[in-house]
C-alpha cells in the first residue's frame, strides 16, 4: 500500500432519498454518516490500444453536435465543435478517431475567428478506422469539423418503414460500445476520455429524435436539443429517431418505444422504480437525472445498451411475464458501475460489466429475494464454465485482460461478466455484506465520474477494507482472480432447491420413468424451463417430438426459451423446429442468441445443416444491424 492521501468523504445511507436526486445535497442531513475513505494518490494507467487519440496530450472536454438526421441518404451530416485542453502545454497536434466519415472541412477557433485547420487522415484500418490528425497550433482550444456519416456506418442501423412494426415511418439507432462512436462523430474514441455534450439535430417531420441526454425540447429554430452535463466517455453519445412514443411509469421514470409495444413495455418494466430505489440504498445516489427505457426494433444487437438517461432495450424482454427483467437491473446499475466509475480501457472491461452483473444480482434479491437471485447465478455460471472453455486463449479467461487482445469484442464475454462478478461474490463472502456494501459504495463515489483501472480498484480496496480485514483475503486468491485463468476454486458454488428439483424431474423423464405431461411444469418460472432445457442431454427424436407436443415449446413467444429449446432442436437434430427457428433468425437481432445459434448450426457437423444456414444468413441480413452481419460473417466463415 503506497503513498496515500486521507480525504474525509461524506456517505449517505440513501433510505428515504428521493429518486432522480441530482446532486447528493438533495439528501437529509439526518441521513449522514461520516467515513473515512482513502484514495490512493498513486494512479495506474493502462494504455488503450484500440484508439489513435493523443489523449495523454490534449483531451476534449465537450463536443457539440450539429447534424441533419438525412434518411435518404443514411446520412447524419453538420458539424461538431470540440472545445479540447492541453495537458502538455506545448502540444501543438489533436488526434482523433474516425472510420467511414467524410471529413469536409476542419477549422479552429483563433482569437474572434475561425480558421482552415491543417489535418491529415490515415490510410483505414479495417478495426480502428483512420487517425485524424489535426494541427492545433499552440493557441487554440476549439476545432469545427464539418463532416458526413457513411450509410454503411457501422455504430447506426437505417432501418426502411417496411422493417419498422408502424410500417410507415424509417427507424435510425446508434450503438457506439465499444468502438463505433468513431462512425458517428471524429472523437476521442476512448474510455479513458471523458467529455460533456450537446446536439441540435433536424429530422423529418413526424419523427421524434432521443438521445443519451436531456432531451431538452424544439428552439425557435426548428432544432431538437439536448445536453448532457455530467462528463461521459464517447461510447455512451447514443441517438435514435422513429415515430417514438413515450409512456410514464413515474415522474422521473418512462419508457419509449413504437406503439404497438409501448403499454407492453410500460407493464414489463413497471418494477423499474423499485429498482432504482434498491440500487440507491445499496449504492447512493442516482445521478443522472431522469431514467428512461427506449424499446428499439428487434434488430438491435443487444439485450440492452446502458446508454445514459436512456437505456436502449431489446424488444425481445418483452415476454409478457417480467420474467426477463434482470435485463432492465443490469443497464440501470450501469449507471454506478460502468457510467458513473468506468473502465479507461477495455483490458479492464470486466470494471464495467463484472461489477454491473454483480449490482444487477444484488438488486433481483432486493426486489424478488433470495431463490431467484440464487437462480440468475446458476444460470450465468453454467454460461460462463462454457465461455472458460470456449475461450481461444487462456490469457482470454482472466479478468485483467491481455495486451495483445486483437478486437474489443474479446474482452465482452461471460468471464468479463459472470468471473467478474464472482469475484466479487467471493469479497464479499469474505468480508460480509456489513463491510462490503459501504465499501462498494464508497468506491463509486470515490471514482464518480472518473475512468479507471482495475489496478486503481485493487488499490482502493487495499487502503479501505483490507488494511481493516487483513486477513480475509490473501494476495495470492486476488492474483489467482485477476491474473490467472479460468475460474479459482475459491468461488462461491451457487445452488437452488429449485432447480435441484427441476433436475430431479428430469432426470426421470429421460429415464422414461415419468412422462412428458408428469414433470411438474405448473409452477416453473421461466428461469427453471432455461434449467430444464440447458440440462438436456441429446434425446430421441420420439422424446424431442413428446415434449413439443406437450409443451409447444417451438414458436413459443419468450425468447430466452425459444433459443435455449432450438439450440437443444440443433444439437438433437429435430427438424420440426426448423421453420419456427428460421423464423426467428429472420426477425430477431440479438446477438447473444443468434451468434450461438448460427454457431450451432456450423458446428453440428451436418453440412445440410451449414448450407442452410448459409441461405438464412442470406436472407435474414439485410435486416440484421452492422456489428451483426460482420459477427455471424465472421462465424459462418471460420
Ligand atoms: N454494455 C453492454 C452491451 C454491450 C456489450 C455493447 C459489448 C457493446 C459491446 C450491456 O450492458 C450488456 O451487457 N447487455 C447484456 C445484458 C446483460 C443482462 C448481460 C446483453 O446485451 O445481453
Ligand atoms: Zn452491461
Amino acid at each position: 500500500m503506497t503513498n496515500v492521501r486521507l480525504m474525509s468523504f461524506t456517505l449517505f445511507a440513501a433510505a428515504g432519498l428521493t429518486l432522480a436526486a441530482c446532486s447528493p445535497s438533495t439528501t437529509a442531513p439526518a441521513d449522514k454518516v461520516e467515513a473515512e475513505v482513502v484514495i490512493p494518490s498513486e494512479r495506474f494507467f493502462t494504455a488503450d490500444q484500440f484508439t489513435y487519440a493523443n489523449y495523454q496530450d490534449v483531451v476534449v472536454k465537450h463536443a457539440a453536435l450539429d447534424l441533419d438526421v438525412d434518411f435518404d441518404r443514411k446520412v447524419l451530416d453538420g458539424f461538431v465543435t470540440l472545445e479540447f485542453e492541453r495537458l502538455k502545454p506545448d502540444a501543438q497536434i489533436l488526434t482523433l478517431d474516425t472510420k467511414d466519415l467524410t471529413i469536409k472541412t476542419v477549422a479552429m477557433q483563433m482569437e474572434d475567428s475561425w480558421v482552415l485547420a491543417e489535418y491529415t487522415l490515415s490510410n483505414p484500418d479495417p478495426v480502428l478506422g483512420s487517425a485524424m490528425t489535426v494541427e492545433i497550433g499552440t493557441e487554440a482550444t476549439e476545432l469545427r469539423v464539418y463532416y458526413e456519416t457513411s450509410p454503411k456506418a457501422e455504430g447506426l442501423q437505417w432501418l426502411a418503414p417496411a422493417q419498422t412494426a408502424g410500417k410507415e415511418k424509417p427507424y435510425l439507432f446508434s450503438q457506439a460500445q465499444a468502438l463505433y462512436a468513431r462512425t458517428m462523430l471524429p472523437v476521442q474514441d476512448t474510455p479513458a476520455v471523458r467529455m460533456t455534450y450537446d446536439a441540435k439535430l433536424r429530422v423529418p417531420e413526424g419523427l421524434l429524435p432521443l438521445m443519451s441526454a436531456s432531451q431538452d425540447g424544439k428552439d425557435a429554430d426548428g432544432n431538437w436539443t439536448f445536453s448532457m452535463p455530467q462528463p461521459i466517455p464517447s461510447y455512451l453519445i447514443a441517438i435514435a429517431v422513429d415515430d417514438i412514443k413515450f409512456k410514464a411509469i413515474n415522474d422521473t421514470i418512462g419508457v419509449y418505444a413504437e406503439q404497438y409495444i409501448l403499454d407492453a413495455s410500460a407493464e414489463e418494466f413497471a418494477e423499474t422504480p423499485q429498482m432504482e430505489i434498491a440500487n440507491t440504498e445499496l449504492y447512493g445516489p442516482y445521478l443522472w437525472g431522469r431514467y428512461d427505457l427506449l424499446v428499439l426494433p428487434p434488430s438491435f444487437p443487444y439485450g440492452g445498451m446502458e446508454n445514459p438517461r436512456l437505456s436502449f432495450m431489446t424488444p425481445t424482454l418483452i415476454a409478457g411475464d417480467k420474467s426477463l427483467t434482470n435485463v432492465v437491473a443490469h443497464e440501470l446499475a450501469h449507471s454506478w458501475s460502468g457510467n458513473l466509475v468506468t473502465n479507461s480501457n477495455w483490458r479492464d472491461a470486466w470494471l464495467n460489466e463484472g461489477f454491473t452483473s454483480y449490482v444487477e444480482n444484488r438488486v433481483m434479491e432486493a426486489l424478488y429475494g433470495k431463490e431467484r437471485a440464487m437462480m440468475e447465478q446458476v444460470l450465468d455460471m453454467e454460461g460462463m464454465k462454457r465461455a472458460i472453455s470456449d475461450a481461444k486463449r487462456p490469457e482470454l479467461t482472466h479478468l485483467k485482460l491481455p495486451d495483445d487482445m486483437e478486437h474489443p469484442d474479446d474482452a465482452f464475454t461471460l468471464v468479463s461478466y459472470i468471473k467478474g462478478a464472482n469475484f466479487l461474490f467471493f469479497l464479499e463472502d469474505r468480508f460480509g455484506r456489513a463491510a462490503f456494501d459501504p465499501f462498494l459504495k464508497s468506491y463509486f463515489n470515490a471514482y464518480a465520474f472518473d475512468s479507471i483501472t482495475t489496478e486503481d480498484f485493487l488499490g482502493f480496496m487495499d487502503a479501505n477494507l483490507r488494511n481493516k480485514y487483513p486477513d480475509a483475503v490473501t494476495d495470492a486468491e486476488i492474483d489467482a482472480w485477476v491474473y490467472g485463468p479460468g475460474l479459482p476454486d475459491t468461488a462461491r458454488k451457487p445452488t437452488s432447491t429449485a432447480f435441484d428439483k427441476v433436475a430431479a424431474s428430469s432426470t426421470k423423464w429421460v429415464a422414461g420413468d415419468i412422462g412428458a405431461a408428469d414433470l411438474p411444469t405448473t409452477d416453473w418460472s421461466t428461469h427453471e424451463w432455461l434449467h430444464f432445457l440447458n440440462g438436456l442431454p441429446e434425446l430421441t427424436q420420439a422424446q424431442y417430438e413428446e415434449l413439443d407436443d406437450t409443451f409447444s415449446l417451438t414458436g413459443t413467444q419468450n425468447a430466452e426459451t425459444a433459443f435455449a429449446w432450438y439450440m437443444q432442436a440443433i444439437k438433437g437434430g429435430y427438424e420440426p423446429a426448423y421453420p419456427a427457428l428460421e423464423e426467428f433468425l429472420m426477425t430477431v437481432g440479438r446477438g447473444k442468441f443468434i451468434y450461438r445459434l448460427y454457431g450451432a448450426l456450423k458446428d453440428s457437423g451436418r453440412e445440410d445443416l451449414q448450407y442452410w444456414a448459409q441461405d438464412v444468413f442470406e436472407a435474414a441480413s439485410p435486416g440484421y444491424h452492422p456489428i451483426a452481419q460482420r459477427r455471424i460473417g465472421d462465424i459462418l466463415a471460420e
